[in-house]
């Protein structure tokens, strides 16, 4: 055996979840060999034991075709993440943290970007859920490429459907296509709790939730339902919409769930025949109100054509086209929020206790208002306003 015949067979191993082998992304290191012993070390990048395990048996594999009689391969990973160290109330305790992505307009790219991000923290090694929890807009299913695919019913509950390596689920899933729902607010939460307590989500290190536009009874049933670990807050750099996202960061605020960051979304245009970047609705805009907040842009995408066919083809751009700009902006994103919630829960965690309603179960907290009538806007509450 000599190295070139060992980097060759291991070039042969793609590292999961990738169409790029263990040598091309430089993960082999310090290669022994004895005759026909071969011993090695992979430096890996994902702390999930099944990827270490399908890694070691494919080198394995390759190796003795190529001649090998003994073969030792050493797999080092990072450290497991930890546990979540939240508390207060969880209607789906499976699941170790929650990402609430929220703007204040429609229309900014919330979806595209919950999708986009869900993808990249899953190819970071993470188990990863993608919750649709716009009831009346879900889109989802459409891209994530499975607009046609009905879930799989067990008893009472219902499987979440699995695309690009995470669990999906949403309102589009359980209609049929093209059906609108006009509902009230109280179905509305109904609608969000199910889907975290009937849906048989995994284990999994973060559910990343899609929230409808604004600040409303699905975000405040959320913040009461489960302890949300981070918020993410998406934004266009004009200054219209930068009033809205003001709005959904201070509600962050309120209901006490730590700002994981702002994506400012179709920040400049990159033209697809040049790459040359042209500003459009402005650029950088966001980052006073990100001071404001104590926060930080953490990724500026640029509006780019593949963004879209991605989005409407169900072929996501992270997953389609890892080498694009967006694509690279959004895994910078996913790093950094994950940062963000792993030193979150070593600090202690988050707590939803105080955004629990005050009334006793069954009584509806408009209904013990007295003659005060609570004003709509208060915030706290029941939600129900
Ligand atoms: N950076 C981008 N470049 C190109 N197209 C984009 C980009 N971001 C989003 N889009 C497109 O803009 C449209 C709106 O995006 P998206 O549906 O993600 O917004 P949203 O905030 O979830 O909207 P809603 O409030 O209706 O739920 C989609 O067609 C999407 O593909
Ligand atoms: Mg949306």
């Amino acid at each position: 055996m000599t190295e070139e015949i060992v980097k060759s067979a291991l070039s042969k191993v793609m590292y999961p979840g990738f169409t790029k082998d263990i040598v091309t992304f430089g993960f082999v290191k310090d290669i022994n060999i004895d005759g026909t012993a071969v011993s090695f070390t992979v430096d890996i990048t994902s702390s999930a034991p099944e990827v270490a395990q399908q890694i070691t048996d494919e080198a394995t594999e390759a190796l003795k075709s190529a001649g090998a009689t003994a073969v030792n391969c050493h797999v080092q990973a990072p450290q497991m993440p930890k546990e979540s160290s939240s508390h207060g109330k969880n209607i789906a305790p499976q699941v170790k943290n929650f990402l609430m992505v929220s703007s204040g307009k429609g229309g900014v790219g919330k979806s595209t970007t919950s999708v986009n991000i869900a993808i990249a923290l899953a190819a970071q090694g993470l188990k990863v859920g993608l919750l649709d929890a716009d009831i009346y807009g879900p889109n989802v299913p459409r891209m994530m490429g499975v607009a046609d695919v009905k879930p799989e019913v067990n008893g009472n509950k219902v499987l979440p459907i699995k695309a690009y390596g995470i669990e999906m689920m949403s309102m589009g899933s359980l209609m049929e296509e093209g059906q609108s729902l006009i509902w009230r607010g109280a179905m509305i939460m109904k609608a969000i709790e199910q889907f975290l307590r009937d849906i048989l989500w995994s284990e999994l290190d973060c559910l990343v939730i899609d929230m409808p536009p604004g600040t409303g009874d699905a975000q405040l049933t959320l913040a009461q339902s489960v302890p949300v670990t981070a918020g993410l807050t998406v934004t266009t750099p004009q200054s219209v919409s930068l009033d809205d996202s003001r709005r959904s960061l201070d509600m962050f605020k309120k209901l006490n769930i730590p700002i994981a960051g702002i994506i400012e979304n179709m920040s400049g245009f990159i033209a697809p025949d040049t790459g040359v970047e042209y500003d459009i609705f402005g650029k950088g805009t966001s980052t006073p109100m990100a001071k404001e907040f104590d926060t930080e842009i953490i990724a500026e995408i640029p509006i780019e054509p593949a963004v879209r066919t991605g989005g409407d083809e169900g072929k996501p751009v992270t997953f389609s086209a890892p080498t694009s700009e967006s694509a690279k902006r959004f895994a910078a994103a996913a790093a950094s929020i994950w940062a963000t919630i792993e030193e979150i829960n070593a600090n202690g965690g988050v707590d939803n206790q105080s955004v629990q309603p005050t009334t006793p179960p069954g009584v509806s907290a408009c209904s013990t208002g007295g003659s005060q009538a609570a004003p709509a806007s208060s915030g706290g509450g029941c939600g129900c306003s």
